[in-house]
């Protein structure tokens, strides 16, 4: 069964301040289109050919005419795990690969390294990416031997440097082992809930992202002008469709 894409592009977005006062963070203007748009190519690189895009209700059209996509509703920001949950219907049983609608990915060796992580159909399959401030981010541990050895969600004493980018790719089980999960502390069922409970059955594979990739989280005002900066010197901006 053919593997499908799901970009997530709910949330609260509370850390872009004002600039989050009307729209969504994933509709901003990066490179001159909306950001949604490149963690939508992002997901045509590895191969995948049907997207559902997970939204807030009032925003449906809008992702839906900017993508070109199917659309779902997330209700309330309840995390990035509800997002298998919300498209399990919609999977009907295909494996998938869940994308953060914030997180922009280029590189030269992406395309080869995202299709051989959505050939690979067993398990789950997520990035490791060196950065100074790891406690942002859902964090990896790897042993001597290159495999994982444990996760942990924004640590506050983080036991390596390598965070966890915003791509992931699941068996066709997520959607029934994210119905075991329990909300954290802040309410959300987390997406390093799911990976871990991967890694507890020996599925979790960790490939470490090639060094020539930028990978560009757009969390903050700071990050969106980081993101601007990349896309005008890089010009990887991709065409809009109808926006
Ligand atoms: P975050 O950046 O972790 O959260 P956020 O977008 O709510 O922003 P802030 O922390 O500033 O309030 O989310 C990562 C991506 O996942 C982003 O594209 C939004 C999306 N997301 C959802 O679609 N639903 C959710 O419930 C959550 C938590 C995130």
């Amino acid at each position: 069964m053919k593997r499908k894409g799901i970009l997530l592009a709910a949330g609260s977005g509370t850390r872009m301040g004002e600039l989050t006062a009307k729209q969504s963070k994933q509709l901003l203007p990066v490179g001159g289109v909306p950001m949604v748009l490149y963690p939508l190519r992002t997901l045509r690189c590895a191969g995948i050919e049907e997207v559902l895009v997970i939204c807030r209700a009032e925003e449906k059209e809008e992702f839906g005419r900017i993508c070109q996509t199917d659309c779902a509703v997330q209700s309330t920001p309840a995390g990035i795990a509800e997002g298998l949950l919300i498209a399990e219907e919609w999977l009907d049983g295909a494996p998938s690969v869940l994308g953060l609608g914030d997180n922009l990915l280029h590189g030269p060796r992406l395309t080869e390294q995202l299709t051989a992580a959505s050939r690979d159909l067993d398990g789950a399959t997520v990035f490791a990416y060196p950065v100074e401030n790891p406690g942002e981010y859902g964090v990896v541990e790897l042993g001597q031997d290159g495999h994982p050895i444990s996760l942990a969600e924004k640590p506050a004493s983080p036991r390596s440097k390598l965070a966890v980018p915003g791509i992931y790719f699941y068996d066709q089980s997520a959607p029934q082992l994210c119905a075991h999960l329990k909300p954290s502390g802040r309410g959300e069922l987390e997406i390093t809930d799911l990976n871990r409970l991967y890694l507890e059955q020996g599925k979790l594979k960790v490939v470490m992202l090639d060094r020539g990739t930028t990978w560009i989280d757009i969390g903050t005002p700071e990050a969106l002008a980081r993101a601007n900066s990349f896309v005008r010197e890089s010009g990887c901006a991709p065409a809009a469709i109808d926006c």
